[in-house]
């Protein structure tokens, strides 16, 4: 969605962005053109192989691209360390990179053989493996209903459990059989492969996803300018309706309890959203790249008034 970041996102001559989900740089290459001669992009990713390659790719812009490997939930800490206070435009695109997708061994796919780690920094944390070694069956159950909406979710888990003790489920290959010998038509070749709501399940609970966008969404709050913007891409129904209702308490400003009939905390809008309805790829974008098809953009830009409130 590389149009679309440029025009929500509008970065200018000499403003401060922060890409926080760097991945290989694309996005940021884009927006260090776009505020060139002087603008600046601070990037963050947690994954050090994503930040290796978005060295190498930025590295012609100098010191305008400060690059650090870190999760967006801490920004405030890096920030601080830079000694930057606000910000004129900040850019989540979330979910995994097709390099982290495409790299076996990390875990992330169920169509090629891999340890099941499944983690963006493999040094922080616990893998998928362990999780599935150690979880029992109600939590394991909890982690597909509520991150992969997963029918089977109860049966998925108690397979799991009885499959263990006689062997243990280390790899992407295992744990995507298991699926699909035990939801009902999970043999049958299908569009969607059985196992992609466990995986995507396991890889939001293995990396905190919901719990970092959170906090992250608020973090990117506090730092931006008036007039900046917060652009975000989403890759399924959890992240966007976290994001979409972050963005409607800005823009209502309303902290009441939703059974109040009436405001009574008198709070002002201090956001305004820019996206009504989710802004998605194109035709063009899709033909070249399938994985966007699901890419949804929603974006806010702070109002005046609302440059010190919280939310
Ligand atoms: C979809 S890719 C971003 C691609 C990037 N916009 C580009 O143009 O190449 C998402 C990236 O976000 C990173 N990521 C996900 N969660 C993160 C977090 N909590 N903190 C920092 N990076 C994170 C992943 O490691 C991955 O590299």
């Amino acid at each position: 969605m590389t149009k679309e970041v440029l025009r929500y996102l509008e970065p200018h001559r000499g403003g401060i962005y922060l890409d926080r989900t760097l991945g290989g740089g694309g996005h940021a290459r884009l927006i260090l053109e776009a505020s060139s001669p002087e603008g600046l992009l601070i990037g963050l990713d947690r994954d050090a192989a994503a930040l290796a390659a978005a060295k190498a790719n930025l590295a012609d812009f100098g010191e305008r691209a400060i690059l650090r490997q870190g999760n967006f939930a801490d920004m405030a800490v890096h920030l601080d360390h830079l000694r930057i206070d606000r910000l004129d435009g900040v850019l989540l695109d979330l979910g995994v990179s097709s390099y982290q997708l495409d790299t076996p061994e990390r875990g992330f796919s169920f169509r090629e053989e891999g340890l099941l780690d499944m983690r963006m920094n493999p040094s922080e944390g616990v893998s998928a493996a362990s999780v599935l070694a150690e979880a029992d069956a109600g939590e394991l159950q909890r982690i597909f209903r509520e991150y992969g909406e997963e029918r089977w979710a109860g049966k998925i888990a108690r397979m799991i459990v009885a499959t263990r003790d006689r062997q243990p489920i280390q790899t992407t290959l295992q744990l995507a059989d298991l699926v699909s010998r035990t939801v009902p038509g999970g043999r049958v070749p299908q569009r969607i492969h059985p196992a992609t709501r466990v995986f995507q399940a396991l890889r939001i609970h293995v990396n905190g996803e919901l719990e970092n966008l959170r906090a992250g969404l608020d973090a990117a709050w506090q730092r931006l300018n008036a007039g900046g913007r917060l652009v975000v891409i989403s890759f399924h129904s959890l992240e966007d309706r976290i994001v979409k209702q972050f963005f409607r308490a800005l823009e209502t400003g309303c902290i009441c309890p939703p059974r109040f009939a009436v405001c009574v905390c008198g709070q002002e809008p201090v956001g305004r959203v820019m996206t009504r309805k989710a802004v998605r790829a194109d035709e063009m974008e899709t033909s070249h790249n399938p994985r966007a098809r699901s890419a949804v953009l929603r974006a806010v830009e702070k109002l005046p008034l609302g440059d010190d409130q919280d939310v």
